[in-house]
């Protein structure tokens, strides 16, 4: 399994990864509610604002398997905006057929080296208040519940993530 960037100017990566943010909701949020917060074409965008340097410092990471396919991918951004820089997760996601393999705690440990890179101290992510699964991913990570409230497209509970980079464990690169 290897993680790399997104190529930025492959419109059949980023499609494919906008496919797979859609499939996240759905699978998180069910067929009904998940399909109604965004569309396809906002995801794509989605994907491409994080691409953009004039926007935002963003990073698109993508694990593809020893065939060259993308597997899984992590999207995360530094946020300037309060007194401490924080490193966001927006969103991960890995292939059924590829999960317990370590692919998710690979991408969230190198979105990690990124934010220190840049110069985070904090790191968070916003979960549904549901998702045991990426709730775990992260308190292995020493991340705990830092705060919690609907979600503003379709009130969905959420929980909010959050660390000191200085205490989470970042492997050797
Ligand atoms: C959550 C998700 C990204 C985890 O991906 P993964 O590659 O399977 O995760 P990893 O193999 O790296 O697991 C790392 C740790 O996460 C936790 N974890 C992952 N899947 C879990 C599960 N099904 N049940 C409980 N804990 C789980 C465990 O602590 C695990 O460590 P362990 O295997 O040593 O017990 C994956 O299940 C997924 O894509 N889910 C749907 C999309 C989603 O919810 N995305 C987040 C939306 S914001």
């Amino acid at each position: 399994m290897r993680v790399r960037l997104i190529d930025p100017l492959s419109s059949a990566e980023i499609a494919l990864v906008a496919k797979r943010m859609l499939e996240t909701l759905v699978e998180v949020e069910g067929t009904e509610r998940g399909l109604q917060v965004h569309s396809i074409e906002w995801l794509e965008q989605r994907v491409r604002w994080h691409l953009d340097a004039a926007s935002v410092t963003g990073l698109v990471l993508v694990a593809e398997d020893a065939g060259g396919d993308i597997v899984g991918h992590l999207i995360c951004r530094l946020d300037n905006r309060g007194a401490v820089p924080t490193g966001l997760i927006a969103t991960a996601y890995v292939l059924p057929a590829f999960r317990r393999a370590g692919v998710a705690h690979d991408l969230v440990d190198r979105a990690h080296h990124w934010f220190r890179a840049q110069g985070a101290a904090l790191t968070s992510t916003w979960t549904s208040g549901t998702n045991s699964r990426l709730i775990s991913l992260f308190e292995k990570f020493g991340y705990q519940i830092v705060d919690n409230g609907p979600n503003g497209v379709n009130g969905t509970p959420m929980v909010k993530l959050g660390a000191y980079l200085d205490h989470v464990p970042i492997r050797a690169t």
